[in-house]
């Protein structure tokens, strides 16, 4: 996979790509991440990428010219690669698992970065995508597009060191994961659960999936909404 990420701040991206997971599906060539200086397509003798918006009001405003051609020479670099092209936006659809397993299947991803009050609107003519990290307000997409790009590439093949653990992740299966333990058996007076010690595989798993449906219950019932319930699953509700 192929990502490009256009961004005011190339650097700030130095410590999370150096690191643990997202290192090691770069070094394994799973991924490969290049930034794109916007700075470098802004325009007159300061490189501007800003400017006032029209109408008047507080804050300054991406300038469209200096995204095309950022994208644009993104598009020179790699003329035959399919792209998503997305843009961080506090008011774009919120992220999720889903949206990360759907971004691990790309080709090629390019996230462009927002500063300042926005964006130039005719710049979403750009983008397949908007996307928000959560309802808060970030100085910049910077952050968003780091989350996004981890929780992306951990999922693509041969990242994960175990193949099972993406598939066990809390939110995958639609439940939050259930309750892990190693040893020691005992500490401080809090034993691990006898179900898990004994090797029958069949308990466990029963086990498991009943420990996910109840705290995804308590913690996260909108999680549940629509979905159905098995007869023993809603025994287990019921406890
Ligand atoms: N830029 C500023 N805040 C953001 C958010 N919550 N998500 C994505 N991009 C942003």
């Amino acid at each position: 996979m192929k990502i490009d990420v256009v961004t005011l701040f190339p650097e700030m991206f130095d410590g999370p790509l150096g690191h643990s997971m997202v290192k090691r599906a770069i070094d394994k060539e799973a991924v490969e991440i290049n930034r794109v200086n916007l700075r470098a397509f802004g325009k007159g003798k300061h490189q501007q990428v800003d400017d006032t918006p029209y109408g008047g009001g507080a804050g300054m405003l991406l300038k469209p010219e200096p995204l095309f051609e950022a994208v644009e020479s993104i598009e020179e670099r790699h003329p035959d690669s399919k792209k998503r092209v997305i843009l961080m936006d506090p008011a774009g659809k919120p992220f999720n698992q889903k949206m990360a397993e759907e971004f691990s299947e790309e080709e090629h991803l390019v996230f462009l970065c927002g500063h300042y009050e926005g964006y130039d609107e005719r710049i979403r003519s750009l983008v397949t995508d908007e996307v928000s990290l959560g309802d808060y307000v970030l100085t910049g997409g910077e952050l968003a597009s780091m989350v996004m790009i981890d929780a992306t590439v951990r999922l693509l093949p041969g990242v994960l060191g175990n193949a099972d653990s993406a598939v066990t992740d809390s939110h995958s299966s639609g439940l939050l994961e259930h309750p892990h333990y190693t040893r020691p058996a005992e500490y401080k007076g809090m034993r691990v659960p006898d179900v898990l010690t004994n090797g029958n595989h069949a308990l466990i798993d029963e086990w498991r999936h009943k420990e996910s449906l109840k705290r995804t219950f308590l913690r996260r019932p909108d999680m549940l909404e629509g979905r159905s319930f098995s007869k023993k699953e809603e025994q287990w509700l019921e406890e």
